[in-house]
């Protein structure tokens, strides 16, 4: 079959969920994602990156409920967060979503109509374990209990790790909720069920059309489709935070059924911006259809490989062309860990080194396979060093500066070669980035590096520039190879490296917007003064990063996301640095504290003043109709939008005050002092109540 020209590629990440912060194991597949996109946009062809974030389920609940605010609050704060880390690392997304958003809600109804109408819904009574202290039903990694098998303490509600037993967590000896600590009850619920059994022949015809990798057909083969498929629990009674099911009052669509139609809906919403359609690329309409690739980690493949095919046959739109799955992340040879310093959270990375020299390195040790990839960061300081600063950068290093006064010569030296060599590897090198072998397109560019620098260092050009005026035009000549030979790296290198590209555009031929750049030699345009283009990785950087971890860690369950189901970590030695700053007021009788009257209160509404530097003008609710509002000197550190709905204490009785901008009508207090520069507002325990008192 020809190749079409130009092909038009849909190409997702999984949605990251927005309980918690990107990682350096997150990004082993968005940077994969985003190199892969770079290389099909430098190639030519129509290529959008779609991502979103993944807002819904009981984590998301819970933990907003422990941080007393909404879930809208949480989730707000996090996209902001995600969306930094995103673009510190350069993974440019065309579009990024989220599963609360209204386009993810109209088509979830639309996949869930086509369900209901093929008569694979069914409702069934559910025994699951519910926390009364919590109100809610427990998911399983929310109950711990004694392996019923092995009689193992302390395992989770869905296996044991001693013993590899799987069992419902209502089997648990002794189960305890790890939300409240109590004792959870067995009820009863409805929950709603896809007969995805029905679909057994699709699937089995599917998995193995190509789509998959053979390791990742023969896993499902093995444990899934070599017998009837188990009807798929798609519903949560309340409470819930996700969508209501239409017509099923009082039940929610389970996270994982709403979570990949966020790929469709961030499709939808950037067709809506960019004036495209929608159907074009998901509607089997009988026109050669879209190319769909899903990059996805090995945890998830059952969800992407079963029921996301089986939900897009179901509702007549376009199957993914590839699913391709990536294995985890280890650092130093071991998972990822919070008392050694190597949880790495993206942002604590990009406070202390390059994200380009990351990018290159997880480029090198991708190869498209479910493998692991470790991290080790000696390898990782000696490669960046060895072949990007002491290969790549250093081929211009050694030779721009001696074409800043002629510019590149006027016709194209004989190079012995090199360059139409290199070309020639284009094809291949295409190849391995085609395949997802990123780790292969790294040696062969690397290749042409070390050939390109065995000529420098043949033609000694530092030599010849001593040499005086009759070496000048050989000095241009040489030079003018081995920029042009860095610049040909440089286009291989640019889905990798897009900085990189970006400043090589900058030193000479402008802007790299296309592969074939690699296939011709420029001539005869001028060479910019040449600037260095990346620093060597020293070995305290490696060490602050991990320090900056270390601490990370134990600040972790308040500002990181990591989840309370995180081993604890010993508390921190605090220091006394704020204490010292501003000592202790004079000492005052309990009936002095009890003139003060603090509240807590649920903020409403909040809105900049735009004249006062640091004003938020906030409306409080004591509850019932008590509101009012109060001035509180927290911009810049708070976000108006994300702090509507959160629960914050205010001295209710502070005699009003008439300010420049409005009358102010209590104080909401807050934190602030040595130790920081930021202003922290208190939040309650979870279940406290606007208007309830501070004792
Ligand atoms: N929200 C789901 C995906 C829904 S897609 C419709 C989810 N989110 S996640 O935040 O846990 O993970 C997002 C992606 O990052 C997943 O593909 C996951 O495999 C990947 N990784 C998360 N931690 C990882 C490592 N430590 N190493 C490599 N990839 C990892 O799953
Ligand atoms: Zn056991």
């Amino acid at each position: 079959m020809p190749v079409p020209l130009q092909r038009r590629i849909l190409v997702t990440s999984a949605l990251p969920y927005a309980n918690g912060h990107i990682h350096l194991g997150h990004l082993v597949e968005y940077i994969q994602t985003d190199i892969f996109v770079r290389f099909q946009k430098l190639r030519g062809h129509e290529c959008i990156y779609l991502c979103a974030d993944d807002t819904h389920g009981t984590a998301i609940m819970i933990r907003a409920r422990a941080e007393g605010r909404s879930e809208r609050e949480l989730i707000a704060e996090m996209r902001q967060a995600h969306l930094a880390d995103f673009a510190g690392f350069q993974v440019a997304f065309d579009h990024y979503g989220s599963t609360d958003n209204p386009a993810n809600r109209r088509l979830c109804g639309e996949v869930w109509g086509a369900l209901r109408q093929r008569g694979l819904v069914v409702s069934r009574e559910v025994q699951q374990l519910f926390d009364a202290t919590a109100g809610t039903f427990l998911a399983d990694r929310f109950v711990k209990g004694t392996c019923p098998r092995c009689r193992a303490a302390d395992q989770y509600g869905d296996t044991c790790e001693q013993c590899g037993a799987t069992y419902a967590p209502a089997d648990l000896i002794d189960p305890v909720s790890t939300l409240s600590g109590s004792r959870p009850e067995v009820r009863s619920a409805e929950h709603l069920f896809v007969t995805i059994e029905e679909l057994h022949g699709f699937l089995a015809a599917w998995t193995t059309s190509g789509a998959l990798d053979p390791p990742i057909a023969n896993y499902l083969a093995g444990h899934f489709l070599g017998e009837p498929l188990r009807d798929w629990d798609v519903s949560r009674p309340a409470p819930y935070f996700g969508f209501e099911i239409p017509d099923a009052p009082g039940h929610y669509w389970y996270v994982w059924f709403d979570a990949p139609v966020g790929y469709l809906a961030a499709t939808a919403e950037w067709c809506e911006a960019h004036g495209r359609s929608f159907d074009s690329w998901w509607r089997r309409d009988g026109s050669t259809p879209a190319e769909i690739h899903h990059f996805i980690g090995k945890d998830i493949v059952y969800f992407h490989t079963l029921f996301w095919p089986a939900m897009l046959e179901v509702a007549g739109l376009v199957l993914p062309t590839k699913v391709r799955v990536h294995g985890f992340l280890t650092v130093n040879g071991q998972k990822m860990s919070k008392s050694r310093g190597t949880f790495l959270l993206a942002r604590t990375w990009l406070d202390h080194l390059e994200p380009a020299a990351l990018r290159y390195y997880y480029a090198a040790k991708l190869s498209g396979g479910i493998d692991d990839i470790d991290l080790n960061l000696d390898e990782f300081m000696t490669k960046v060093n060895s072949d990007l600063v002491g290969k790549v950068v250093n081929l211009a290093s050694r030779t721009a500066r001696w074409l800043a006064a002629t510019g590149l010569a006027a016709t194209y030296p004989d190079d012995g070669g090199l360059f139409a060599q290199a070309a020639a590897d284009s094809a291949a090198i295409a190849d391995a980035y085609e395949e997802g072998d990123f780790a292969r397109a790294m040696r062969a560019v690397m290749l042409a590096a070390d050939r390109a620098n065995a000529y420098v260092d043949a033609e000694q050009p530092w030599k010849l520039a001593k040499a005086g005026p009759d070496a000048s035009g050989r000095l241009q000549d040489v030079a003018t190879v081995a920029l042009n030979l860095f610049r040909q790296i440089a286009v291989y290198l640019a889905p990798v490296l897009p900085g990189l590209a970006e400043q090589v555009g900058r030193l000479v031929g402008g802007p790299i917007r296309s592969w074939d750049e690699a296939h011709t030699p420029l001539t005869g345009v001028p060479v910019a003064a040449f600037t260095p283009l990346m620093k060597r990785v020293e070995t305290a950087q490696i060490e602050a990063v991990i320090a900056a971890s270390k601490q990370d860690a134990t600040q972790d369950n308040h500002t990181t996301g990591g989840s309370s189901m995180d081993t604890p970590t010993a508390p921190p030695a605090d220091s006394g640095e704020a204490l010292a700053a501003e000592p202790l007021a004079a000492t005052c009788t309990i009936d002095d504290f009890a003139k003060i009257d603090l509240r807590i209160a649920r903020i409403v509404t909040a809105e900049e003043v735009p004249e006062a530097k640091k004003l938020l003008k906030l409306m409080v609710s004591l509850g019932g109709n008590d509101t009012r509002t109060v001035f509180a000197g927290i911009k810049g550190f708070h976000d108006p939008a994300a702090l509507v709905g959160r629960l914050v204490v205010v001295v209710a009785n502070l005699a009003p005050r008439q300010m420049k901008f409005g009358l102010s009508e209590g104080m909401v207090v807050a934190a602030s002092g040595a130790g920081g520069p930021g202003v922290y507002l208190l939040s309650p325990d979870s279940g406290a109540l606007p208007g309830m008192r501070l004792h």
